[in-house]
Parts: C-alpha cells; sequence; structure tokens
C-alpha cells in the first residue's frame, strides 16, 4: 500500500501530468484539497473509489482515512492543487507517513505562478534584466512570516515576485512595493489561472489596487516585476550566432570540438 501525493495543477483538468492521470486511475481511495482540484481531474478516479474531500478535516482526520486505507491494503491518491511544492501541507503528511512507516511517492505538478505567467503569455525572467522569480505570500490569519521573508526584503532584489495568498492584502503589497519598484512598475493579478472563468487585470502599482474588485478573492496571483511588460531587453548569449557552445561549436579550436566528434 503507498500514498501518492499528486499534484493535481492550477485548474485546467488537462494540466496534470500522464503519471499523475494513471495514479489517480489506479488508486481505490482519493483524498483531495478542496474546491481548487477540478472536477475534471476527479474523474480520473475508477468507479467505485472512495472519493473524499479534505478540505473540512483535520491532519488527525486526514491521516485516519489514510491509515484505515493502509489496513485494508487500499493505495491512495493525495491531490493538492499546482504543484505540491509549495503551500500544500505535504511536508506535515510526509512527517506523519515516515513516523508510521507508511510508503509514499510524490508527482509533481503545473504550479498556479506557471500556469498565471502562460496566461499573460509572459517570461518571468529576461536576460541582463531580471534572472530572479520570488514565490512568496504575505502573512494570513494562520499563517505568520517568518523574520527576514518580509515582502521587503525580496522587493530589495528587483527580481520579479509572484505573490500568492495575498489578494486580500493588495493595498498593503502596493504600499510594500512602491518604494522599490516604483509606481509605474507594471502588475498583473491573474484570478483562476486555466479555469473557465479566469480573468487577468494588467495594471501598475499606481493603479492595480483599484481595478481589482472584491469579486476576485481567494483564488488570485499578483505578479510584478519589469518582466512583464518589457520589450527592450537583450537577447539569449546562448542563441547568439556567434555563441560557441557544446551543440554549436564556432570555430576549429572551440573547447567544444572535439566532445562533439
Ligand atoms: C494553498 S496555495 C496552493 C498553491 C499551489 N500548491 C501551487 O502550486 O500553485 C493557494 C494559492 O495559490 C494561488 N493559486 C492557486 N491556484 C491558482 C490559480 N488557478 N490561479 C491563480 N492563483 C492560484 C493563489 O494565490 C491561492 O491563494
Amino acid at each position: 500500500m503507498t500514498v501518492h501525493f499528486i499534484g493535481a495543477g492550477p485548474g485546467a483538468a488537462d494540466l496534470l501530468t500522464l503519471r499523475g492521470r494513471d495514479l489517480i486511475a489506479a488508486c481505490p481511495v482519493c483524498l483531495y484539497a478542496g474546491s481548487l482540484v477540478p472536477e475534471g481531474v476527479l474523474a480520473h478516479c475508477p468507479d467505485g473509489a472512495r472519493v473524499v474531500n479534505t478540505a473540512p478535516l483535520s491532519l488527525d482526520e486526514i491521516m485516519a482515512e489514510i491509515a484505515s486505507a493502509h489496513a485494508n491494503g487500499q493505495d491512495v491518491a493525495r491531490l493538492h492543487s499546482g504543484d505540491v511544492s509549495i503551500w500544500s501541507a505535504l511536508g506535515e503528511q510526509l512527517r506523519r507517513l515516515r513516523a508510521l512507516d507508511i510508503p509514499y511517492t510524490v508527482t509533481p505538478g503545473v504550479p498556479s505562478f506557471a500556469a498565471a505567467a502562460a496566461a499573460l503569455g509572459a517570461e518571468l525572467t529576461l536576460p541582463e534584466l531580471v534572472q530572479s522569480v520570488v514565490l512568496t505570500r504575505t502573512p494570513g490569519r494562520a499563517s505568520r512570516m517568518p523574520e527576514g521573508e518580509q515582502l521587503t526584503a525580496f522587493a530589495a532584489t528587483g527580481a520579479t515576485l509572484a505573490i500568492h495568498l495575498s489578494i486580500q492584502n493588495l493595498a498593503q503589497v502596493v504600499a510594500d512595493l512602491t518604494p522599490y519598484y516604483g509606481q509605474d512598475c507594471p502588475v498583473a493579478v491573474v484570478w483562476r489561472a486555466s479555469w473557465p472563468d479566469q480573468r487577468i487585470i494588467r495594471a501598475t502599482l499606481a493603479t492595480v489596487d483599484a481595478k481589482v474588485d472584491g469579486s476576485m478573492e481567494r483564488t488570485a496571483l499578483i505578479l510584478v516585476g519589469q518582466s512583464l511588460a518589457a520589450q527592450d531587453f537583450a537577447e539569449s548569449a546562448l542563441y547568439a550566432p556567434d555563441y560557441d557552445r557544446r551543440f554549436r561549436p564556432q570555430s576549429a579550436d572551440s573547447i567544444y570540438k572535439e566532445s562533439r566528434e
């Protein structure tokens, strides 16, 4: 018996990995994390599977479901939205499973920040302009931010910021970031990226708060940085015609010539 943790993707049912789909189809028990896991993904569960929404359950109750499947020798598909490596409570579940000696696997999924970038048609890193993406959040009712992980600390780097779980704090996000990025810095809010009702707001730090209305709650990402609108950036050296590289040696004495022959 194995518990398979599976990233269910950001919303569109076809943004699920083939491995994730096949594991779901093979498991007689499916535990899924609430409304962010789309019905189209749950449709891969086999007929007669026990399918449980864990949103109203405590960690102890989730572990009781797993223990029961373990006692029956039934594999479990454990679904979390997006990818399981961020904000999925994977860490605490794996810790419990290790203590109980219950085997598990982890299958990644398409994270929401990648789905939002795709919806925007944006590359979040651009040559010489921005080379880092910070996946972060602001404090919530149940989650304090560790010291040193304040938004202003990340803002000081100028990286592209993908701010999760924070649409309700938008005014504070703007106040924190404006001194670092400037009022004209591009911002995009992507609500329910890849779902049929996806919405996109493009703005600047000066205008975003007025453009986002209260209907875009909870499942939204705030992306901030020059990469969202820049047109004036260098091309990658990797694809420059004269760039000497392993797969395209540029001269007879290239250090890569020999390795290619
Ligand atoms: C509990 S976290 C889960 C993150 C998820 N594990 C991931 O890989 O994206 C939920 C937050 O992720 C973001 N999110 C998740 N799905 C989203 C989507 N389809 N569109 C926009 N933001 C999304 C929102 O910021 C939301 O508040």
